[in-house]
C-alpha cells in the first residue's frame, strides 16, 4: 500500500513537470485584493504545499485541524498571520468552536500560537483554578467581561481567566471544552493598562517557520538561480539550493545577492548582508 502511493505521488510529480508546471518557488495570486506572501500557499501549483491556506470566494482563511478561521492580516517580514478568534453563541458565554475544543493546529504543520497573544479563557469550571493562570477576580478577564459589550453573557459565568500564549501546550492549541472553559477571546499585543474600550478588536497571531528551498525532481524544476540536489536532512527528498553567491530568502522565496534576514532561526542565522560586505 505504502509502495504503491509512493510510486502513485512519484507519477505524479512527473506528470507535473511533464505539463510544464515548475516546482520551484513560486509565489500565488492574490486572493480577491489581499496578495498572498510566499510561503503561504492557496494552489498546488504556487507557494510551499507546507504553507497551505485557502482562498475562500475572495478571502483568505485558515484551516485548523478541525474548523476554519478568516485571516485578519498578514505580515511575511515577521513571518506572523492573525486569525479572527470563534465569536459567542448569541447571548451565551460559548465560543462557536467549543464543539471542535478551539483552535487545533497540526502540530506536524510549520505554524504556531505567538506569545504576542493575551488570552482570556471564559466561563470555565472550577477545575481550572488548579492550573496556573490567572483567574484572580481583580484579573484582566473579569475587566474584559465587566467593561466590554462584545461579552456580558459571560458576567453569569463567575470563573475566567487570563494567559500569555505561547510555548509548551499552547503552542499549538487554545482548547476550550465542557469540562474547562467554554469560551474564550484572544488580543495581540495587548496593553493591558489601557480601557477595555480601547483595546484592538479580537485576533489570535499565529507564526509560521522559515520554509525550506523548494523541492525538485529535475533540474528543469529549479529556477536560473539554483540547482536540483538532495536534502542533506531529508532522505530521497531533494531541493532547489542557490548557486554560489546567491543565498535563499525564506521571505521573498528565491536566491538573492543580498537577502534581509528578520527572522532569527530563518536564514541559516548567518547575516549573509554582513558576510558579502
Ligand atoms: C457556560 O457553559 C455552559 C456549558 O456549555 C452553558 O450551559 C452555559 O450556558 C454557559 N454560561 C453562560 C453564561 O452562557
Ligand atoms: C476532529 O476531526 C477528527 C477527524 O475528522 C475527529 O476524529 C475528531 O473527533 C475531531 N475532534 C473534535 C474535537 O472535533
Ligand atoms: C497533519 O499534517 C501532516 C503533515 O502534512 C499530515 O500528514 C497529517 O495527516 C495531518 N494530520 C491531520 C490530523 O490532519
Ligand atoms: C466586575 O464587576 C463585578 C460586579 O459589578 C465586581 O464585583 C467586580 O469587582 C468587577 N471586577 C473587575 C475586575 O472590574
Ligand atoms: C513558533 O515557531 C517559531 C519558528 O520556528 C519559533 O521561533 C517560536 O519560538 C515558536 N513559538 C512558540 C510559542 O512555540
Ligand atoms: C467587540 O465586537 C465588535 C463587533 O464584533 C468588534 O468590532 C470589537 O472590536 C469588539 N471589541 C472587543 C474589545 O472585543
Ligand atoms: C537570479 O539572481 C539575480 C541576482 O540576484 C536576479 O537579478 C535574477 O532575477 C534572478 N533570476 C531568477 C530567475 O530568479
Ligand atoms: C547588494 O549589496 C551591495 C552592497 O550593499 C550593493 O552594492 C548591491 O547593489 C546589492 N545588490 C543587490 C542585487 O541588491
Amino acid at each position: 500500500m505504502a509502495v504503491t502511493l509512493k510510486l502513485l505521488s512519484t507519477a505524479l510529480l512527473w506528470l507535473t513537470c511533464a505539463v510544464g508546471v515548475t516546482l520551484s518557488a513560486t509565489r500565488c495570486p492574490s486572493c480577491g485584493s489581499t496578495s498572498v506572501p510566499y510561503p503561504l500557499s492557496t494552489s498546488p501549483t504556487c507557494g510551499d504545499q507546507s504553507y497551505k491556506i485557502r482562498c475562500d470566494a475572495d478571502s483568505l482563511v485558515f484551516d485548523t485541524l478541525n474548523n476554519t478561521y478568516p485571516i485578519m492580516s498578514i505580515d511575511p517580514s515577521n513571518q506572523r498571520l492573525v486569525i479572527r478568534p470563534a465569536s459567542f453563541v448569541p447571548n451565551t458565554c460559548v465560543t462557536t468552536d467549543l464543539p471542535f475544543e478551539g483552535v487545533q493546529l497540526n502540530s506536524s504543520l510549520p505554524f504556531n500560537v505567538t506569545s504576542s497573544n493575551t488570552i482570556m479563557f471564559l466561563n470555565c469550571t472550577d477545575s481550572i483554578l488548579r492550573s496556573p493562570l490567572d483567574c484572580s477576580s481583580s484579573g484582566l478577564c473579569h475587566q474584559y467581561v465587566n467593561q466590554s459589550s462584545n461579552a456580558t453573557a459571560c458576567e453569569a459565568a463567575p470563573i475566567c481567566c487570563t494567559f500569555i500564549a505561547g510555548g509548551g501546550a499552547t503552542a499549538h492549541a487554545i482548547r476550550v471544552r465542557e469540562s474547562g472553559c467554554r469560551a474564550y477571546t484572544s488580543f495581540v499585543n495587548l496593553q493591558s493598562e489601557l480601557p477595555v474600550n480601547q483595546w484592538p478588536q479580537p485576533g489570535m497571531e499565529l507564526q509560521w517557520v522559515s520554509p525550506p528551498e523548494p523541492v525538485c525532481v529535475t533540474g528543469s524544476d529549479c529556477d536560473g538561480n539554483s540547482t536540483c540536489g538532495p536534502d542533506p536532512s531529508s532522505n530521497g527528498v531533494q531541493r532547489c539550493y542557490c548557486n554560489s553567491g546567491l543565498w535563499w530568502d525564506p521571505i521573498q522565496g528565491i536566491c538573492a545577492e543580498n537577502i534581509t534576514c528578520q527572522n532569527p532561526d530563518g536564514c541559516d542565522g548567518v547575516d549573509r548582508t554582513a558576510l558579502i560586505a
